[in-house]
């Protein structure tokens, strides 16, 4: 396919607290060009969702923070640019585990069966009705073999396959694989993107058990909406829409 947008060579470091906080900082004290790319071997205050520490030993994993100028996008559009970064790290994954155990578990995180390779950060810059900044963050699991954090199920490539990995070579192949989403997004190919979304999602169309607070269900998912919420169909019918946070999955443990 076209690609409409390239990535810049990255700017390499040997340790950061957190690639998106030194993205985040020049953000705000220079003009950082659309595609920079902030890659670091260790991360001293590696960042995860929900305020959770992003666990990687040095020069073991993918540790990147890329920018990107949305303002293409309206701000409520935000969910967009997670499905396509999303989509392409499910699209790196499948490149080296070529089945049907990799997907997103919703809303962005990267599993092959029911382990995490793969996680997604991103923090926006909004001003008014503008999509100034996304600092895109990204870490995958690539040849750590012990996981010592409390981070519930976490994995790495080298995990299933037992092969060690060139990281260059696995930034190459992903940065390739951003560029094709991140295009894709660019010529206004949301039906596309939905679709393969939801083509990639854990659970999509199948019945699965669900925790709210103290109380579990089981129901199907049957989307994702606009503004990114998970949308399960319950026991009597009804779909009923969750926030990120609100809804547990129970995973399923008979792989
Ligand atoms: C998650 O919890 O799933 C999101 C993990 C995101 C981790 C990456 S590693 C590179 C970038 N810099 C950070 O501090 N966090 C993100």
């Amino acid at each position: 396919m076209n690609k409409l947008f390239t990535l810049r060579k990255p700017i390499h470091f040997i340790s950061l607290s957190s690639t998106n906080d030194y993205a985040l900082k020049q953000i705000k004290t220079e003009n950082v060009i659309e595609g920079t790319v902030f890659i670091a071997d260790f991360q001293s205050k590696g960042k995860g969702q929900s305020n959770n520490y992003w666990e990687s030993e040095p020069a073991k994993n993918l540790l990147i923070s890329v920018v990107l100028c949305p303002k293409f996008l309206h701000p409520s559009q935000q969910f967009d640019l997670n499905k396509v970064i999303s989509l392409a790290l499910y699209d790196f994954t499948k490149d080296f585990i070529k089945d049907e155990s990799v997907s997103i578990k919703w809303p962005n995180d990267i599993y092959i069966n029911n382990k995490k390779v793969g996680g997604i950060l991103i923090e926006n810059i909004i001003s008014g009705n503008l999509f100034e900044y996304a600092v895109v963050g990204i870490g995958i699991n690539i040849n750590q073999s012990v996981f010592r954090s409390n981070a519930p199920n976490p994995i790495s490539l080298k995990n299933i396959t037992g092969k060690t990995y060139d990281l260059n070579e696995c930034y190459m192949v992903l940065a390739d694989f951003l560029e094709i989403r991140y295009s894709q997004l660019i010529l206004g190919q949301q039906n596309k993107i939905h679709s393969d979304y939801l083509n990639s999602l854990l659970y999509y169309n199948t019945l699965s058990n669900f925790r709210k607070n103290e109380e579990i269900f089981s129901g199907t998912i049957t989307g994702v909406n606009e503004f990114g919420k998970l949308l399960i169909k319950n026991n009597d019918n009804i779909i009923e829409d969750f926030d990120f946070k609100e809804v547990e999955f129970l995973l399923n443990h008979s792989f």
